[in-house]
């Protein structure tokens, strides 16, 4: 006989350098989801609504200074907390994810003195996610869309160097994605990836990060 059981929902990660349009293409993507009566949720990192979070968020606001190992362990931290959502996941909520570990890792070993292995360290088995959808835009056609805002982090060189870390980061789950158009585009573009990645994590079981 067969068991029923409900299929899985997909753990689907954004990430991309600054101007990307990653929240904008996650907001949109929750609400032509739900209106198609999908079971979906977003989630971003840091979430700052936390205690956790609301530490990161002074930092980021340059209100407070801390370490730079501690500060990296906070945002892993604040992953962690979160991991109960991995219940929402096996019961068939797909969650869409602005921002995850890769962006932890990224901007942390942009710093000086930081390297991979160990900023991979703190969030080695959390879920794994079905799919990042990195988005890239070549530094000119960020420049044509706004200057960086006042946060720690805002800055061309840094942000560079991010850049360079995502790409040592890139797996064999990471889809490349030119974000260089129309939000219209992009968004019908990022709709179909999306749905194949719901399709295809259905049967599979749910894996750990970096394991
Ligand atoms: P946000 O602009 O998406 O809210 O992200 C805030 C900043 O935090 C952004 O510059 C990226 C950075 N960040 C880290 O340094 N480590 C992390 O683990 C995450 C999730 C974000």
């Amino acid at each position: 006989t067969r068991t029923m059981t409900t299929n899985r929902g997909a753990l689907i990660v954004f990430e991309g350098c600054d101007h990307s349009g990653k929240t904008t293409q996650c907001n949109k993507l929750i609400s032509s989801m739900n209106e198609k009566g999908l079971s979906v949720k977003s989630m971003r990192f840091p979430d700052r609504t936390t205690t956790i979070g609301q530490m990161i968020s002074s930092y980021l606001g340059n209100t407070c200074e801390i370490e730079d190992h501690a500060v990296h362990l906070l945002f892993s931290a604040n992953r962690w907390e979160m991991s109960e959502h991995e219940k929402l996941l096996q019961s068939g909520t797909t969650l869409i994810v602005d921002r995850y570990a890769y962006s932890g890792v990224a901007f942390t070993s942009a710093k000086q003195g930081f390297d991979m292995q160990w900023c991979k360290q703190p969030d080695i088995g959390l879920p794994k996610p079905d799919a990042v959808i990195y988005l890239t835009l070549s530094p000119e056609a960020a420049e044509k869309r706004g200057t960086f805002g006042k946060e720690r982090y805002e800055k061309k060189e840094f942000q560079q160097k991010v850049s360079e870390n995502f790409e040592k980061l890139k797996e064999d789950n990471w889809k490349v994605i030119d974000a260089d158009k129309s939000v219209d585009d992009l968004h019908t573009e990022l709709c179909d990836i999306v749905c194949e990645v719901i399709d295809a994590a259905q049967d599979k079981p749910l894996e750990q990060l970096w394991v």
